[in-house]
């Protein structure tokens, strides 16, 4: 087995996947110029002059104070521990131990360890689910509507929402009517827009809108994910008229190293500066383009993939050849090309923001030989979950984790509650939560997921005892 380091060696391997600056070539110049000075240079602790997020003087301060007026916000904070950090400071400061935050169902596996950290009760709402694809779409202000009529009672307070736009797959939610909706209900509003960085700074009117402009109280943007940074960086931004900032800093300060290191906030600050620039929006331009070119292409060689609204994912819809996602993501491994996001029915790549000639013919020759291995047959659709209403577990994650459990085969635990999450990852959108009391119809649908991924989806799981 080879050694990290010799793993980090560079290879001529495709990178469509996260990050997304393509193995270097798209990060920010200043990032490129800082990463070629003397090696180390650049890792220094928070020394006066640099500070860290959390400090109000400072190198780190100053840029945070710019960048947020800059967006038309009041605060923003770096952060170095991924999307993860932040969305988890974000629900700690809505939500105080003893209350309820709405979630949707596709939110990412982080939120829920949040509520476990918190002691915060998840109200789950439903999202639409693609049978032909075997996965979430965005949630729609209708669907928000019906979740929320009759007002769930999870026996505590509700604290605020969180919501999820885009998608891991480019799918994006209708916000501005969402976040208006969440609004006229009280409660405050955090996005987690990870996959949308690059919506916020996009002129294009044709384009889904940003959190940042549809009035969100909190907004998480992952600078790694849809954005040039280094990967681990993302941003918080914060609007103070629904939620203090005291206790989103006090919340940040809970959850964030005392060490941030110095290379992933240079790494914030270039990429966002970078986004604001002209020379950022005819770059954009030209990589939306290229895929729509690209996209064009496909379509006339008859490959087959799912609609998203981000042009820079494609969904590779390998089911409808008969090829699971997963051997296809094999299939393009031994083939030089490494995709981002496998599941069941699909595959799903992430072009990112450097340019890949050639990129067409290759995909169109992958997908020639991924149909002469299949049979041709469509694989079977993925049934909806037994999700489609609101849903408000049992126990909260916390508790559920802390009582005494045994492990049972799936097959087993109807009418048990569960004391562990099963979460495939990526995308790290959680199938079962502990504290949900597990039907028979949901443990028959978990056990067919664990057919379709058996290395995902276990096929024991651990149910309170
Ligand atoms: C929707 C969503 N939110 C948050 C995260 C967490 O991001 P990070 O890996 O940057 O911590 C992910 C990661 O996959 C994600 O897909």
């Amino acid at each position: 087995m080879p050694s990290l380091l010799e793993l980090l060696r560079p290879d001529r391997r495709l990178a469509l996947h996260l990050p997304v600056h393509g193995r270097g070539a798209a990060l920010p110049p200043l990032m490129q110029r800082l990463l070629r000075q003397s090696p180390g240079s650049w890792d220094l602790p928070e020394l006066p002059e640099i500070g860290g997020p959390l400090e109000s003087h400072g190198a780190v301060a100053t840029s945070q104070a710019r960048l947020a007026e800059a967006m038309g916000f009041d605060h923003c904070w770096f952060g170095v521990n991924g999307a993860t950090g932040l969305l988890q400071a974000g629900l700690l400061a809505m939500a105080q131990p003893g209350e309820a935050v709405l979630l949707p169902r596709n939110a990412h596996r982080s939120l829920i360890a949040a509520c476990e950290l918190g002691g915060v009760m998840p109200v789950f709402l439903p999202v639409p689910f693609f049978a032909d694809r075997g996965h979430a779409g965005a949630m729609t202000a209708e669907g928000l509507r019906q979740s929320l009529d009759p007002w769930p009672d999870p026996g505590r307070p509700i604290a605020g929402a969180v919501l999820v736009h885009p998608t891991y797959h480019g799918y994006s939610a209708e916000i501005v009517e969402l976040i208006e909706l969440l609004h006229s209900r009280g409660l405050p509003v955090m996005v987690d827009e990870a996959h949308g960085t690059h919506l916020a700074f996009n002129a294009e009117q044709d384009s889904p809108v940003s959190a940042l402009v549809a009035g969100a109280d909190l907004v998480v943007h992952s600078l790694h994910k849809s954005a040039p940074g280094l990967a681990q960086t993302a941003v918080l931004w914060h609007r103070s008229q629904r939620l203090d900032h005291e206790r989103v800093q006090r919340s940040l300060a809970r959850i964030q190293t005392t060490s941030p290191s110095s290379l992933l906030l240079a790494s914030c600050e270039t990429t966002l500066d970078w986004l604001l620039s002209s020379r950022w929006t005819s770059l954009f331009e030209a990589r939306r383009h290229q895929a729509n070119q690209l996209i064009h292409a496909l379509r006339e060689q008859g490959v087959l993939f799912h609609p998203s609204d981000d042009p820079l994912r494609l969904i590779l819809a390998t089911g409808q050849i008969g090829v699971s996602g997963l051997d296809a993501d094999e299939f393009c491994m031994r083939q030089g090309v490494i995709a981002e996001l496998p599941e069941p029915l699909c595959l799903t790549f992430c072009f990112g923001f450097a340019r890949h000639r050639g990129l067409a013919k290759r995909l169109q020759r992958i997908w020639q030989a991924l149909a002469r291995e299949g049979d041709g047959v469509p694989l079977p659709v993925i049934p909806d979950p037994p999700l489609q209403s609101t849903s408000i577990p049992e126990l909260t994650p916390d508790e559920a984790q802390r009582l005494p459990h045994c492990i049972r085969p799936l097959a087993e635990c109807a009418d048990q509650i569960a004391a562990e999450l099963i979460c495939p990852y990526p995308p790290g959108v959680p199938l079962l939560v502990p504290g949900e009391r597990i039907s028979a119809e949901r443990s028959q649908w978990l056990q067919s997921q664990h057919q379709r991924w058996p290395v995902q989806v276990p096929g024991m799981v651990k149910v309170l005892a």
